[in-house]
């Protein structure tokens, strides 16, 4: 493991395209290995996570260019297997939790085949009963540790269609069941009680699956196939989200982000900040793969304490850490509820995210559901990772923001999402 210094530091300056997103690459992979022929996926995110998808669409029969050994080219080109050609396989997920929950929908339809998904230590701790039981309901033979944790174990079935009701809000849930949805008989409907980021909705659709949307509802039918064609990946809000928490908080700090996704499924951290005093000019730039994106320009400010919970959770899911963050240097108190499901992410991060900050000098006490956080600033000290990226990401800037600086043990666990993080944020303080 390496630690990283971040020492009091700024301002940040200049304009930045924050790397693909995690999402919808994993998304386009998946996707293109369904379909027919040859996808051209631009903007393929070049990390951990999104290499283990290549190499898994990759061991179920897809042909990969454009990712030779441990390099990813900007553009990418996968052949597909079409919607019921995968073959059997033991697929290494690593670290990613996407893959880990998308790709058994797909699997689990298969006419025939055998397939086993494990992963890291993180992974072994990432529950599968959630895509495990609704999958059961509709046909599928799958097999798993203690009934809910992996590996994973899924055999080809034939699957029936079913109107499933998400008990949590989950895009990684709903895209599983839509995919199986695509081999199942008859209608597929997941109703969520909140929305999530419809990546997948959206791509389907693109790639000539019948997708119906209605209030709170996504329905899909039995496919005969999907062309993909042609998949642009944006700029990753989420990987965006480090840049605009640290400029909003080291003073003198304007920063622009450009060709940002701005799925107003991802977004949910632009009203936060904006509550908190921290406005952020959003410049639309039009569409890339039918997602909307812009530019994203963000100042220096001094922030109060707000309240977040409800339906703003799913949209801001993997920024409430940065929100957490910023809340240490608001003035005021901020608490964060309705967000159970932070605990089981990459790491338990309210718990993981409160020793982090509390273990700098913050005031943060987790709760059941989420964090009361006390304004106040942070001093400094040394903290780690608990191998997840976006915890190394989070105490990187806090470290930069506060009085004495961060020691980070396990800053190499940032290539999960963004290898050339500490790079960027170095070329912003040049700027
Ligand atoms: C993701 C969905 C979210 C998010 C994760 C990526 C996705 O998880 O936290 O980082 O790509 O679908 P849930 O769907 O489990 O909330």
């Amino acid at each position: 493991m390496s630690a990283a210094r971040f020492d009091p530091a700024g301002p940040l300056r200049g304009t930045l395209r924050p790397p693909p997103d995690k999402s919808v690459s994993h998304r386009a992979a998946l996707i293109a290995a369904m379909g027919e022929g040859e996808t051209t996926i631009e903007g393929y995110l070049d990390s951990a996570d999104t290499r283990s998808t290549l190499r898994a669409v990759e061991a179920v029969g897809a042909t990969v260019s454009g990712a030779e050994g441990d390099r990813v080219a900007p553009s990418i080109r996968i052949e597909g297997v079409g919607l019921r050609g995968a073959s059997d396989a033991a697929v290494d997920v690593g670290n990613a939790g996407t893959l880990l929950r998308l790709l058994p929908g797909w699997l689990a339809g298969q006419e025939t085949g055998r397939w086993t998904l494990d992963g890291d230590a993180s992974i072994r701790r990432r529950p599968v009963d959630r895509i495990a039981a609704p999958l059961r309901s509709m046909g599928a033979q799958l097999r798993c540790r203690e009934d809910r944790l992996p590996p994973l174990e899924v055999e080809g079935a034939p699957l029936q269609g079913v109107s499933y009701e998400l008990p949590v809000a989950s895009a990684q849930v709903k895209s599983c069941l839509l995919f199986a949805g695509l081999l199942a008989e008859g209608e597929t409907r997941v109703v969520e009680p909140l929305p999530s980021r419809d990546h997948t909705e959206r791509m389907l659709a693109a790639a000539g699956a019948e997708v119906e949307r209605s209030n709170g509802a996504v329905a899909v039918r039995t496919a005969q196939r999907l062309e993909p064609g042609e998949i642009a990946v944006p700029a990753d809000f989420s990987s965006a989200a480090f840049f605009l928490v640290a400029a909003l908080l080291i003073p003198g700090s304007d920063v622009s982000l450009s060709g940002v996704g701005l799925n107003p499924t991802r977004t949910g951290l632009l009203p936060i900040l904006a509550r908190m005093g921290g406005e952020v000019e959003v410049e639309p730039e039009g569409e890339r793969g039918g997602e909307p994106a812009g530019r994203l320009r963000v100042r220096a400010a001094e922030l109060r304490g707000t309240e977040v919970g409800g339906a703003e959770v799913p949209l801001a899911i993997d920024e409430l850490p940065l929100v957490a963050l910023a809340a240490c240097f608001a003035v005021g108190e901020t608490t964060i509820r309705d967000a159970a499901e932070l605990r089981r992410k990459e790491s338990d991060r309210i718990a993981v995210v409160a020793e982090v900050l509390n273990g700098l000098g913050g005031r943060v006490e987790p709760t059941a559901d989420g964090m009361r956080i006390e304004g106040g600033g942070l001093r400094g000290g040394a903290v780690a990772s608990h191998g997840d990226h976006r915890v190394a990401m989070l105490a990187a800037i806090a470290g930069l923001a506060s009085s004495q600086g961060a020691e980070v043990e396990g800053m190499e666990a940032a290539a999960v999402s963004y290898p050339g993080f500490e790079a960027d944020l170095a070329a912003l303080l040049r700027a």
